[in-house]
């Protein structure tokens, strides 16, 4: 058993003619926390798929949580990984009955059955992660009422119910204004620099959203890694313009990265001829 929390060696995974995932070689250990960025369709939720073997790669080796694919019960597994994506708000437009506190309750039916019986204890944490996600007010209304944010807030809650030893965040901030996505960046970091809490993998159009406690970066473009490692090395302009064909300039600011797009005129797009 080794002790990487993810380790993926040479993965290529081919649909038809198409090869989504080039040679992708990534490891993340405890106590990091990566960034994901990346283009539209440049292969970050595939990515996802593999790690958390809702994908199987044409090739190369997964590890995960120290358990390797093809020799694990992937349900298990799925139990120690926390995952948030803006389509698990959709598949719970069909709950809409249930409250924003049970919905963080029926998050711990990933580690315990569906029927087991719910104790005071699981309450008290339910009710204490709305509380740490500024919305413990809100634990009786219905999640269909809820905004945007307060949903999204929800459903990380109900991820960290079970206290998964990794965390996948997909474009968790989509949607949320400037204030409610600064209050859940602030959440996500206090949780990220807790001793107890899971190894996050962030996934975002923003780089702005690279919050001081994510450690890592990791670029792809077209299905292969552009750069990956250490975010103040992985992130530099030119790795960024790598990652997104535009030319821009990159600050730091307060820990935070900032980008600003460089005049350019080599993408015009001629709508002359759309019509
Ligand atoms: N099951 C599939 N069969 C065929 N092609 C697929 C499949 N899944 C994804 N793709 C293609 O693989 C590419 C990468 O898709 P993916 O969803 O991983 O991108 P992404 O980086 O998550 O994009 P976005 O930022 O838009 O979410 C896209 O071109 C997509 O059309
Ligand atoms: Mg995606």
């Amino acid at each position: 058993m080794n002790s990487h929390i993810i380790s993926l060696k040479g993965i290529e995974w081919k649909q038809k003619d198409k090869t989504i995932l080039k040679d992708i070689t990534w490891n993340v250990e405890k106590g990091e926390h990566w960034v994901l960025l990346g283009l539209n369709g440049s292969g970050k939720t595939s990515l996802l798929n593999m790690i958390t073997g809702y994908q199987w790669p044409t090739n190369g080796e997964v590890n995960v949580l120290g358990m390797r694919f093809g020799e694990t019960n992937i349900l298990k597994l799925r139990k120690s990984i926390g995952w948030v994506s803006t389509s698990l708000d959709e598949r719970f437009k069909h709950h809409g009955g249930e409250t924003a506190s049970e919905v963080v309750l029926s998050g711990i039916h990933a580690t315990i059955g569906i029927y087991d019986e719910i104790t005071a204890e699981d309450l008290n944490r339910a009710n204490h992660l709305l509380q740490q996600f500024r919305i413990g007010h809100l634990g009786e209304q219905k999640f269909s009422s809820l905004s945007q944010g307060e949903k999204r807030k929800t459903m990380i809650a109900r991820a960290l119910m079970a206290s998964p030893e990794l965390l996948i965040l997909d474009e968790p901030c989509s949607g949320l204004d400037i204030l409610s996505r600064e209050e859940l960046l602030q959440t996500v970091d206090q949780m990220n620099r807790s001793e107890d809490g899971p190894t996050l993998i962030y996934v975002t159009h923003h780089i702005e959203e690279v919050i001081p406690s994510i450690s890592h970066a990791l670029l792809l473009h077209e299905g292969s890694i552009v750069a990956s490692g250490e975010k103040y090395k992985t992130l530099s302009e030119e790795n960024l313009q790598d990652t997104f064909e535009l030319p821009l300039a990159l600050e730091w600011d307060n820990d935070r990265p900032w980008i600003r797009i460089q005049p350019h005129n080599n993408r015009s797009i001629d709508f002359n001829n759309s019509y």
